[in-house]
């Protein structure tokens, strides 16, 4: 029931290993992990791909409120259905990237998308990563950690990952990670804050498993609490 599951919120900025953690964190505890940045990628991607342009805020509201936006568990982790088709790996591309900032500033699209993610945690036991759930999606989750990491840090696990991939250099990936701060930082609706009741981890210097490690740590605490 209710009292034996709680929702975990983890906030932060771009790369600093959000979504890796969280994964981890719903496979130990048997929970739903959900990617809400995946979802603001799945309108862009949808976006782009139907020609609209990135500055017609009315446009990109009535497109984010045609399209249907699945998340469902898979075996290399969330698989993302765009209308039905699978769009995993497209929403990643650097162009999607490039956008997303842009698509996910429109008050109705943000609107639209965070009524879904509240209906995903109705019944608990999520763990669900982005940029303001602990602060306005999910102001009741019982538990929320803001995870940081210097920009120098993220932009090096970031190519690292690439791994030559994009022919893109690290200090270019520095450049576009600081602005993709700034823009979600800056922007008027949910921008990117910590919760005053949020525990901030700065993962600089630890790696994945340990900041997994000590969210699973800290949720069997508030359960224990609960
Ligand atoms: O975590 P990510 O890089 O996949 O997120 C993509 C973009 O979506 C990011 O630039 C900010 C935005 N985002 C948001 O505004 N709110 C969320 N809850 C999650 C992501």
């Amino acid at each position: 029931g209710d009292r034996d599951r709680i929702n975990i919120a983890i906030d932060g900025p771009a790369g600093a290993g959000k979504s890796t953690v969280a994964r981890k964190v719903a496979e130990t505890l048997n929970y739903i992990y959900i990617d809400t940045g995946a979802m603001y990628r799945a309108v862009t991607l949808s976006a782009l791909r139907n020609g609209i342009s990135i500055d017609d805020k009315e446009m990109l509201s009535v497109h984010a409120e045609n399209i249907v936006i699945t998340l469902m568990p898979g075996a290399a982790g969330q698989v993302v259905l765009l209308n039905g088709e699978d769009v995993t790996t497209d929403i990643r591309s650097r162009e999607v990237t490039l956008h997303v900032s842009q698509v996910s500033a429109v008050e109705r699209v943000r609107l639209r998308l965070v009524a879904m993610q509240r209906q995903l945690a109705q019944s608990k036991g999520v763990v669900m990563d982005g940029r303001d759930i602990g602060s306005h999606v999910l102001p009741n989750a019982e538990l929320k950690i803001f995870l940081t990491a210097s920009v120098e840090e993220r932009a090096l696990r970031r190519f690292k990952e690439l791994n030559g991939r994009d022919s893109i250099s690290l200090e270019q990936l520095e450049r576009e990670i600081a602005e993709r701060d700034r823009k979600d930082q800056e922007r008027e609706i949910s921008p990117l804050v910590c919760a005053p009741d949020a525990i901030v981890l700065d993962s600089t210097s630890m790696t994945i498993d340990e900041v997994a490690d000590n969210i699973v740590n800290l949720s069997r605490t508030k359960l224990a609490e609960a």
